[in-house]
């Protein structure tokens, strides 16, 4: 049975995933009603990944006999100002859960719940991952912020989304 105080740290970690899904659906949203395809193809795409994450970590909860709650989330931004705010905020999101996987990584040590601690380890790679996607982007679409069929062909060629991995956590569903 993992650490109660771990339990109750990825049932909270649930709601920021299921939140950031909806953010990147708010995003991707954004984009697609300004016909920006590849933007919005990217958001969507993202937003599927932070769902996957929330449901890897609900079965874990569900595999170890932990109890798990379903949140209610907080609503997202839903309006930017540009083409770039999104990604900004993206960002700055990505890095927050990077802090929130650390923490939840933290807690397992040193509650001495070493199988918790293990689980966290694919999160914290996915992390340095998202980060340093998020970075790019960002700087690419600030480079060329005013040529933005320019991003669009950067994503396009770029970032056509991940090959499944094989070593990450079961999801349920
Ligand atoms: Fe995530
Ligand atoms: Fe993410």
């Amino acid at each position: 049975m993992p650490a109660e105080a771990f339990v109750a740290q990825l049932n909270e970690q649930i709601a920021s995933e299921f939140a950031a899904h909806q953010q990147y659906v708010a995003c991707a949203v954004h984009y697609d009603a300004e016909t920006l395809p590849q933007l919005a193809g990217f958001f969507y795409r993202q937003a599927m990944e932070e769902r996957d994450h929330a449901m890897m970590m609900i079965r874990y909860l569900i595999d170890t006999d932990s109890p798990v709650s379903i949140p209610g989330v907080a609503a997202p931004v839903p309006e930017f100002s540009d083409v770039i705010a999104p990604i900004t905020l993206a960002l700055e999101q990505e890095k927050r859960v990077s802090e929130q996987i650390s923490a939840l990584a933290a807690v397992a040590r040193g509650a001495d719940d070493f199988a918790s601690e293990q689980f966290m380890q694919w999160f914290i790679k996915e992390q340095v991952e998202e980060v340093a996607t998020m970075t790019d982007l960002l700087r690419v679409a600030e480079r060329l912020r005013d040529d933005v069929d320019d991003i669009e062909d950067y994503i396009a060629r770029e970032q056509t989304g991940e090959a499944e991995d094989p070593t990450a956590p079961r999801a349920a569903g």
